[in-house]
């Protein structure tokens, strides 16, 4: 859009504004303007009185994951934002906007992402700016919006709302976000509104600095947060900084430089399949965050039917039938591949798959008592009994399924137009008595996994022989070492542990085939410490425990170092990487090595990005094959940003780690710094998990012309890319909670 256009199109709009009035949608009582509420599990009084501006306010008690969502009778396509006062515990809710015509959802916005002020005491005012939601600053955009939830989160929530409007205009005031210092010399400055870079003074030590250039950009993304480079005349240095201008004003204390080294002799490749996701959205999201394989996984899969696209939720939503929602799995690998990723399937292998898109397995009808019913459906159960207790007897499969084998599973396969690179065996397999207790009641013993994964392991490498097969894509550390049997599985298996016993079994049965029936190990890993809370502790908890990847020293600061059951080599260390690639060296030497599901823990948080960043450097550096996060993180958000910032957009970070040196003591808690090369141009990631800046000394990273990428900063907002020139690398500046990326030009 030309500027002219813009700032027509912008005058249009305030003068439509003018003839239109904000739109109350609560005050007191009840929703008014023809607002309903379309909420869920959540019990709601209108005319609160025990916390209430005014005579009355709207309480919600909601079940885990419930919401209090409130319907427009027409779009909200012409307000600028909305404004509510809310009193709640702000790690229990999430805001997220939905259309009802056309089926969009919003990114959620949790509230503790929006204000830290927000407390379940008094009321705090809230607005939604349209153009700029938080915490990321990206528009809502385009869809047929017109309904608003606060949705409680896993514990669910208690809450007030009062005052709820939709406001005509927002203005902008001039503000800055965040102004850091980055690399040798820059400030990098992001900021709302219009701001005068005129005024900006930087000190270092006392002494001004001049700035000798600034350059501002606008992502193309997140509009609302334009960033500006300003190039300093002389180089940082430990000491005070000051950067200030119009009302803001940021003091760092920048510290000695840490000593460090790259040593770019010393190699390992990286494999270009580390940088997966489940289920991007669209190709474009796998352009931005340059997503090189992409995987069709997850609990519902199991029961997809080829044949109508049906899938059945299992036990994450009461057992019901629906059509995929990502529809045609041969039309999925269609255009993830011309997106420019690599396709991995998922191959059924229980004896049933969803027979059509509605029925489901715990009818109120056959078993009126049960736990809990779908709010949209009202008579699907969840096939437990209040007690938690499954229903008895068991349902009859065909109720909501067809059955599935081997021959339906060729048929399938054969007909693909479109071939994966990769197939899995099922997923989380040793779950199933309770994920498709529906269907598959009987616990899963070693033995009836290891055949089902041989049967059709077999069949994938017939029907397509050049497809890699991954197997058995096991759910975590507990079901790594027994069976869903339990220990007494290993007991009858020479107390072999499940993982190593399967390695040895598909060896055996690879040579029994004259071919080989496992190509990658595969299994998903969710890091087992408890940060729910997020606190200042936590936060440097799931920051820190990026260790149990690699490091034999880290004690897994969670029941799986305190309560350790397997008879693996210092069994109560995670220690995931180097523990696996041993173990395959040991039992079935050659299988690759992926984890198709894993997750930072905190996709809206900072840290959380950070933690990606984190392990998306620890997995080049230790030499996983591939691996694939569960499931899409918001493209704007710090996880989205921890992918982008490795490959987003063409980006490449190499494909040979090298290694790095830091002589910082415990510097794995607190920092990853991560280089690789490719055609003798270096790469260097660095991530400062701290709340305070990081200075580096890395020596043998030469001087000169680099492009520079990153992400994060104190207020978790900053983000973009230019190109700078490092004068020297005895003072590299990596700002407080922020990944940076640099690449030799
Ligand atoms: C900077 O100025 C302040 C106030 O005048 C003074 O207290 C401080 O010691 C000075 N710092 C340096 C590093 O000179
Ligand atoms: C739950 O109730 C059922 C039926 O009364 C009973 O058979 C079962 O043992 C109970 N389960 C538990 C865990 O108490
Ligand atoms: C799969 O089921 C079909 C239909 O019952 C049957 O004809 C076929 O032989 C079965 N395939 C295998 C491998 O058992
Ligand atoms: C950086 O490290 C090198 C040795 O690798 C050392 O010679 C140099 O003095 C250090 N510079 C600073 C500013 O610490």
């Amino acid at each position: 859009m030309s500027a002219t256009l813009a700032t027509t199109l912008f005058a249009l709009l305030v003068a439509a504004a003018v003839v239109k009035s904000d739109q109350d949608i609560y005050i007191d009582g009840q929703l008014i303007n023809g607002w309903q509420n379309w909420g869920w599990g959540t019990v709601v009084n209108f005319a609160a009185t025990d916390l209430a501006i005014g005579s009355s306010s709207i309480s919600a008690v909601s079940d885990a994951y419930a919401a209090v969502s409130l319907k427009s009778p027409a779009t909200l396509s012409s307000y600028a934002g909305i404004k509510f006062d809310i009193a709640a515990d702000p790690a229990s809710i999430q805001l997220s906007f939905q259309g009802t015509a056309d089926d969009a959802q919003s990114a959620s916005i949790p509230l503790s992402a929006i204000s830290t002020a927000i407390n379940p005491t008094t009321f705090t005012t809230v607005i939604i700016n349209f153009c700029a939601l938080p915490p990321n600053g990206a528009p809502l955009g385009a869809g047929a919006w017109d309904r608003v939830s606060w949705q409680a989160l896993g514990s669910g929530a208690s809450y007030h709302l009062d005052n709820i409007q939709l406001l005509t205009s927002i203005e902008v005031a001039a503000e800055f976000l965040s102004a850091e210092p980055i690399t040798s010399d820059y400030i990098a400055v992001t900021t709302k509104g219009d701001v005068d870079f005129g005024t900006v003074t930087v000190t270092l030590n006392n002494q001004t600095i001049a700035a000798t250039s600034h350059d501002t950009y606008v992502p193309p993304d997140t509009p609302s947060r334009t960033i500006t480079y300003l190039k300093l005349e002389s180089s940082l240095a430990p000491g005070t900084l000051t950067i200030s201008a119009g009302s803001l004003t940021a003091s760092y204390s920048l510290p000695p430089a840490q000593q460090g080294s790259v040593t770019t002799s010393v190699t390992t490749e990286i494999s270009p399949l580390i940088y997966g996701v489940n289920w991007p959205p669209s190709a474009s999201y796998i352009t931005q965050l340059g997503v090189t394989i992409s995987r069709w996984g997850g609990n519902a899969v199991t029961a997809y039917n080829p044949d109508g696209d049906f899938t059945n939720s299992g036990n994450d939503w009461f057992f019901e039938n629906r059509v995929h929602g990502a529809g045609n799995a041969d039309e999925w690998m269609g255009w993830v591949k011309a997106a420019g990723s690599q396709a991995m399937m998922t191959i059924p292998a229980l004896d049933w798959v969803a027979k059509d898109d509605h029925s489901y397995s715990y009818p109120k009808s056959l078993y009126p008592n049960q736990q809990k019913f779908d709010p949209y459906k009202t008579d699907a159960g969840n096939g437990l009994l209040p007690n938690g207790s499954f229903v008895q007897p068991a349902p009859d499969p065909t109720s909501a399924y067809t059955p599935w084998n081997t021959t339906a599973a060729r048929k399938w396969l054969s007909g693909l137009v479109n071939k994966p690179e990769f197939v899995f065996v099922d997923n989380e397999i040793e779950i199933t008595a309770n994920t498709h207790q529906d269907m598959h009641p009987e616990l899963m013993t070693y033995d009836e996994e290891l055949r089902r994964m041989v049967e059709y392991a077999t069949l994938a490498k017939e029907v397509l022989p050049e497809t890699k097969v991954a197997a058995p894509s096991t759910n975590s550390w507990w079901f790594y070492w027994t069976s869903g049997v339990g220990y007494s599985d290993n007991a009858a298996h020479g107390n072999v542990d499940f993982l190593p016993w399967f390695l040895g079994q598909m060896k055996t049965a690879s040579e029994s085939a004259g071919k080989r029936l496992l190509d990658y190990l595969d299994i998903h890993y969710y890091f087992q410490p408890d940060v729910t809370a997020n606190d200042d502790a936590t936060k440097a908890l799931r920051l820190r425990m990026t260790r149990s990847l690699w490091d034999p020293t880290y004690i897994d600061e969670s029941w799986a170092g305190s309560n350790v059951q397997n008879h693996q080599p210092n069994g109560a260390a995670i220690w995931l990487i180097p523990r696996f690639k041993q173990l395959i060296a040991d039992n079935y030497p050659g299988t690759k090595f992926s984890i198709s599901e894993w997750a930072s823990t905190a996709d809206a948080d900072i840290t959380g990005g950070l933690v990606t960043a984190d392990v998306l450097g620890l997995y080049g550096r230790y030499g996983v094959d591939a691996a694939t996060y569960w499931t899409n993180p918001d493209a704007q958000g710090p996880v989205g940003l921890a992918f982008w910032l490795y490959r987003g957009s063409g980006t490449y970070f190499g494909g040979s780690s090298v290694q790095v040196s830091l002589t910082a003591e415990n510097a794995a808690d607190t920092y990853g710094v991560y280089a690789a090369t490719e055609d003798d141009k270096l790469s260097v990631v660095i991530i400062n998990k701290d709340t305070k800046p990081l200075a580096l000394n890395l020596s043998d990273v030469p001087s000169g012309s680099y492009f520079i990428r990153h992400f994060g900063g104190a207020s978790g907002i900053a983000k973009w890319q230019t190109t700078v020139t490092l004068s020297s690398s005895q003072y590299i500046v990596v700002p407080a909670y922020t990944a940076v990326f640099l690449q030799q030009s």
